[in-house]
């Protein structure tokens, strides 16, 4: 196990849902192989620890929450807002200055309806998705899904368009129609979008491109990477007044092996509700889960001779080399540099 991937220790990574966790709250989850304690104070202001007490390794999540105050479900160790011990109830004679206990504490903040965090140094922000502060599109959040792969495997079958007609039949494709059309990779630097890799001039015919589509359409796609477990497919429709549509893979990874997949949409499609967009979502990512959960190695072999690949794999040997120019190696097989 790769405890300290630089590339992912010291980037932001969704974990929760901002609103899952109210004021005077506590949520447990983790993090590239760390237990993580989120807790909201009473003004408001979230907090991520690792989720163990320094006494006797307990998860403080166990434990409970009053006054901004984290106590040890184990031996009652009290915790403040910086992570420092105030209190030991066995030695009530130590004053807080004689406390040398502190629990690690890591960069948190809200962004996209979720809660964001970096256990090292974040060198920037989270990934840029200007679709979400688009106030013309609804935003819907789906998932997260757990899914028995690493990152690297969900990110590569989002990109992968030959799958479409024969896992998402009747949807996202049509067995008749499986030619994938010729499309371009690139690199990208833009103020707005950020910066990775990118698909475009990207079509494909879908019976059913969206939750309201009643008949099918030749739609254009674009993906862009922005971040080894972030992408952005947006869909724009050949009607002028077809459905707009931009949806944001954020992956935690929870292990080399386990990631929770968050999706956020951001459409200009009104009438449905979100739990029937939602609904959608479930059933697409339904077909996809047990693949990537199937794939042998789990985590994604970056070796160009690892798999056979063929021409309309563009996309995904580019997201290989991307990886692989970072420096990756949580997740993946380091492969020959390429
Ligand atoms: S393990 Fe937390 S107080 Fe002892
Ligand atoms: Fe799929």
């Amino acid at each position: 196990v790769v405890l300290h991937d630089p590339v992912l220790f010291n980037d932001w990574h969704p974990v929760a849902l901002a609103a899952g966790v109210p004021v005077g709250g506590m949520a447990a989850t983790q993090l590239l192989d760390t237990a993580l304690l989120l807790w909201r104070d009473s003004a408001g202001t979230l907090h991520a620890w690792e989720d163990r007490c320094p006494h006797r390794g307990m998860k403080l999540s166990m434990g409970t929450l009053q006054n901004d105050t984290v106590r040890c479900a184990y031996h009652g160790w009290q915790y403040g807002a910086s992570g420092q011990c105030k209190a030991i109830p066995a030695l009530p004679q130590l004053k807080e200055a004689d406390l040398k206990a502190c629990v690690t504490s890591y960069p948190v903040q809200e962004r996209y309806g979720l809660a964001w965090v970096c256990l090292g140094q974040p060198a920037q922000d989270p990934p840029p998705f200007p679709e979400f502060d688009d106030a013309r599109l609804r935003k819907v959040w789906c998932g997260p899904y757990e899914v028995r792969s690493s990152g690297p495997r969900i990110v590569e079958n989002f990109l992968d368009l030959a799958h479409l007609p024969h896992l998402h039949t009747g949807i996202l494709g049509e067995l008749d129609q499986s030619t994938v059309r010729d499309y371009r990779v690139e690199s990208f630097d833009d103020p707005l979008l950020g910066q990775g890799i990118r698909a475009v001039d990207v079509r494909v015919w879908q019976p059913q491109a969206n939750a309201s589509a009643t008949e099918g359409s030749d739609v254009d796609y674009t993906y862009r990477v922005l971040r080894p477990l972030t992408a952005i497919l947006t869909k724009e429709p050949k009607a002028q007044d077809g459905c707009r549509e931009a949806i944001a893979l954020l992956l935690q990874p929870v292990n080399e092996t386990l990631t929770r997949a968050w999706f956020i949409l951001a459409m200009n499609l009104h009438d449905k509700s979100d739990d029937e967009l939602r609904a959608f979502q479930d059933t697409i990512f339904s077909q996809d889960q047990p693949i990537v959960e199937n794939q042998l190695p789990l985590r994604l072999p970056l070796s160009p001779q690892a798999e056979v690949s063929v021409a309309c794999d563009r996309m995904s040997l580019a997201y290989r080399r991307y990886l692989s120019g970072l420096g990756l190696r949580y997740g993946v097989i380091e492969g020959a540099t390429l």
